[in-house]
């Protein structure tokens, strides 16, 4: 490849066109591939080319439901999004299982998110103290025009602190904010609020006579929402007699699958390696209905994981009990998520999924959210403790490898035939089609 400038004044066809001129022998194919996932749609073609910078084409990803989840008394057909196979199946098995035990309840424990200005100020602390208690109200008046609509929807800044960090880092200080943002996932909401304090800030110390002329300045670093939300959290629950947990292959009984399925969250608990792939299980039911609604899964993902290290180790999200015979399993998530506002209100396919969940408020979608990443991870769970995962999983993925090695749509269906009853390996798939 060689290095370009102006790249991103070229238009689409020039950007492709300058690619396929870097490719050599592979141009010719490229150009009529980018061209093939265009949206047939113009309005919306440029639509997906505005959400980002040097878009050339569409990256497609399957769009599939989980049907038959029960939350909260309520029936819902979960959009998910994702790439992996397993994934949807397995949620939806989860799904089936408890809607046949009284389904999901979940709750949202709290919905507030953070954002600081981090700046650095040397000087008496106790000046810059007693100004913040004297001028707090200024302050937070001069972001009124920002938090009127906000506040009218039963939202705004809902606690306002200046913490002084001098102990880590040399004159570093925040101003620390909390914030309601009702539908919204709210990151600009946040960040045009801290932008505007960090200004009002930097005047008032400005002009503040207690200040000596080296105190008042202000050196702000920068002003940006937090990502990590653990005040905004949903607490997601499935729970049954043991005994009406049915029965298991190989003749294990109810009880003997719910004290090897708590074992192995409580693996999951204490040792970091299984942590990870345990919560990766549940990221999978997670991610995809964040994704098919539109939502960041960055935020999402860099949140969660370290809420599952919050304790100084890093352990599984999810717990079980089986006190009074009764199997418990709990999920306890921080999830961002909003239902207005970014691409929720952009992506046809993200508006969809919000009207196949009946136009969710951003609670209820945290609510259900939560429910598929538990669902996700009871059906893996399952799977590790009695079948072994790679059974369901090497099945599902024998598309994709039938796929792979380029079999006609003829072998792929004798091959599932032929595999209904045998172990699936790359292996022994390709042996298949060469015979
Ligand atoms: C695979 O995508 C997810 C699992 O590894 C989760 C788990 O091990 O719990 C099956």
């Amino acid at each position: 490849m060689k290095t370009v400038s102006g790249f991103s004044k070229m238009n689409k066809t020039q950007k492709i066109a300058w690619l396929a001129e870097q490719l050599g022998p592979e141009a010719s194919k490229l150009v009529t591939e980018m061209v093939s996932f265009w949206h047939p749609d113009e309005k919306t073609q440029k639509r997906f080319d505005e959400f980002s910078e040097n878009t050339l084409t569409n990256f497609d990803l399957p769009f599939g439901i989980a049907p038959n989840f029960l939350v909260n008394g309520k029936i819902q057909s979960v959009p998910m999004v994702i790439e992996e196979s397993s994934v949807v199946a397995a949620a939806s098995l989860g799904a089936k299982f408890w809607l046949e035990r009284g389904g999901f309840r979940a709750t949202v424990v709290a919905t507030k998110k953070i954002g600081q200005v981090h700046f650095q100020w040397q000087g008496e602390k106790a000046k810059l103290l007693s100004f913040f208690e004297d001028r707090k109200e200024e302050i937070l008046t001069s972001v009124a025009a920002l938090t009127t609509n906000m506040e009218k929807r039963g939202g705004g800044i809902v606690d306002f602190e200046l913490v002084d960090c001098t102990d880590k880092i040399e004159n570093y200080w925040q101003l620390k904010l909390q914030c309601e943002t009702c539908d919204a996932m709210g990151a600009n909401f946040i960040n045009s609020i801290l932008e505007e304090m960090a200004q009002t800030l930097k005047l008032k110390i400005m002009q503040d006579k207690r200040f000596t002329a080296p105190e008042r300045e202000v050196h702000v670093i920068m002003c940006i929402l937090s990502n990590y939300t653990p005040e905004c959290v949903v607490e997601c629950s499935v729970e049954c007699p043991i005994e009406d947990l049915g029965s298991f292959p190989n003749d294990m009984t109810a009880r003997q699958f719910a004290e090897k399925f708590a074992t192995a969250v409580r693996i999951a608990e204490v040792d970091p390696n299984r942590a990870v792939t345990h919560n990766k299980g549940i990221m999978n039911g997670i991610d995809a209905v964040v994704l098919a609604t539109g939502n960041d899964f960055r935020a999402v993902e860099a949140c969660a994981h370290a809420y599952a290290a919050r304790s100084g180790q890093y352990r599984s999200l999810s717990s079980v009990s089986l006190e009074n015979d009764i199997f418990k399993f709990t999920l306890r998530i921080p999830l961002a998520v909003g239902t207005v506002g970014g691409l929720t209100s952009l992506h046809p396919l993200a508006k969809t999924s919000l009207a196949i969940l009946n136009h969710p408020s951003a609670k209820e979608l945290m609510e259900i959210t939560a429910a598929t990443g538990l669902a996700q991870n009871f059906s893996a769970v399952k799977s590790l403790v009695t079948t072994g995962i790679q059974r369901g999983h090497m099945k599902l993925h024998l598309l994709n490898i039938m796929n792979q090695l380029d079999a006609t749509p003829e072998e792929i269906e004798q091959g599932k035939q032929f595999f209904t009853d045998k172990i699936v390996s790359f292996q022994a798939v390709r042996q298949f089609l060469n015979r």
